[in-house]
């Protein structure tokens, strides 16, 4: 593994601290969750956590002082070769220590005796509060225990930062590794989309349609789905967040799939609807060509210096356009805008930051305005249109749901499409499924 980016991420940090009157962090990993018995969830570290270190265990925490001498001392789990034996290798903090660049390492049993010693005579503590009450506990705890020693003459840090904020803003803009793996990430779940367009067919279920997208994830060493994966064929594209995907498909409907892999810790975040026969009718078409239509304005107004809400404001202007032209709605564009009514079949935002985390840490606004893009800025483009049964829509508008969504990367003059590997034209799409059923 290459710790170099970790390292000089861990410098970024400690020199926002400084700049900020110094301290010591506190930054843990993930705690492990119970599924049923004594069966945990598959482990993930924490983001912030990963983000510094890339030490993939559980039971670790990373502290970062800052000043003259700064020093990144890890806590970890010991060696322990009886339970290696059971669950696997432990690096131990020896090992941890030099294999992750760290300056020192130290047993987590003895991390709250450690962090009190730590913590004495400094200024702040920068700690995520509220996150997780246990470890909220843990630092009164450490604080409390440097108090007590107030008549030994230590005293205890009286400021506490919210560390997240100087990560937010760090992980804002992706360093060249973590482009590179995003770029990996979207590329493999690219072909997972191919391999959905070629397998869909009228009668398959939309788990074997999923099982496509576990199977190539892993393939290509994926370590999970970033997000549960949506596979939502006909009236389900108008569940937002639909997840059950234990439904046949059937002739004629329309199949919308949400889904990314997640590839050493960053997710990509793909959507493509098309046809389960392989064809598109007319008024799926007509809906299709919108939202593609809406996407493609959004992505023309990613650029640096634009502001995060430039795409969707692109987005929502076609699509009031096109919901008038249709007659879905009454009424002028601008009175569509401005009333919310478009809101009845585009409801969500555009798009989110991508990252660590599917929807990924950021700030969304900097004082009172949108964040302004910069290059390295990674957001999902992801217009959509989703229309219910009722008595004033065309019935051959009902329950057809289209969302398109991709990976963008600001550049220096506009975007990279992370994830244009994946077809999206109708033309495209009908030309991949028909090789999918002949070929
Ligand atoms: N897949 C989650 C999202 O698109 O936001
Ligand atoms: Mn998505
Ligand atoms: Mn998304």
């Amino acid at each position: 593994m290459d710790i170099a980016p970790f390292h000089q991420r861990r410098l970024s940090l400690l020199a926002q601290m400084d700049a900020r009157g110094g301290g010591v962090a506190v930054i843990p990993t993930a705690p492990e969750f119970m599924r049923n018995r004594d069966t945990n969830y598959p482990y993930r570290a924490d983001s912030y956590f990963h983000y510094l270190t890339g030490f993939p265990e559980p039971e670790a925490v990373l502290v970062l002082v800052a000043g003259k001498a700064p020093q990144a001392i890890l806590f970890c789990r010991d060696k322990d070769v009886e339970k290696e034996i059971w669950d696997g290798f432990r690096y131990g903090p020896e090992a941890a220590g030099a294999a992750f660049g760290c300056d020192a390492a130290h047993s987590i049993k003895d991390f709250d005796a450690k962090l009190a010693e730590l913590l004495a005579d400094q200024p702040a503590l920068w700690f995520s509060l509220g996150h997780d009450a246990e470890w909220d506990a843990r630092m009164a705890a450490a604080l409390n225990a440097v108090r007590a020693q107030a008549r030994a003459g230590k005293h205890a840090p009286t400021a506490i930062h919210d560390v997240r904020a100087a990560l937010d803003a760090m992980r804002l803009v992706k360093d060249a590794h973590e482009i590179g793996l995003m770029r990996r990430a979207a590329r493999i779940a690219g072909a997972a989309h191919r391999r959905a367009m070629r397998c869909a067919a009228p009668g398959k279920y939309e788990y074997e349609v999923e099982a496509e997208f576990l199977h190539e994830f892993r393939r290509q060493g994926c370590q999970s789905p970033a997000y549960p994966s949506i596979v939502a064929g006909g009236a389900n594209a108008c569940v937002l967040h639909y997840v059950d995907n234990d439904r046949q498909l059937k002739d004629g409907e329309l199949l919308l799939i949400d889904a990314g892999c997640e590839l050493d810790g960053y997710a990509s975040d793909i959507t493509r609807t098309f046809p389960v026969n392989g064809r598109f009718s007319g008024p799926q078409a007509d809906i299709y060509d919108l939202v593609l239509d809406a996407q493609t304005a959004a992505i023309a107004a990613i650029r640096p210096g634009a502001t995060f809400l430039a795409p969707h404001d692109a987005a929502v202007r076609v699509l009031a356009q096109g919901f008038v032209d249709m007659k879905l709605l009454e009424g002028s564009v601008d009175g569509v805008i401005e009333s919310g009514a478009y809101k009845r079949f585009y409801m969500h935002r555009t798009g989110h930051w991508l990252g660590l985390d599917v929807h990924d840490a950021g700030p969304y606004r900097s004082g009172e305005d949108w964040q302004v893009l910069a290059p390295g800025m990674a957001l999902t483009v992801e217009p959509g249109c989703y229309i219910r049964p009722a008595e004033d829509v065309r019935e051959a508008f009902w329950n057809i749901g289209v969302r398109i969504e991709d990976d963008a990367l600001v550049t220096v003059d506009g975007c990279e499409i992370l994830t244009a590997d994946t077809p999206k034209t109708i033309a495209d799409i009908e030309a991949l499924m028909a090789e999918g059923k002949h070929g």
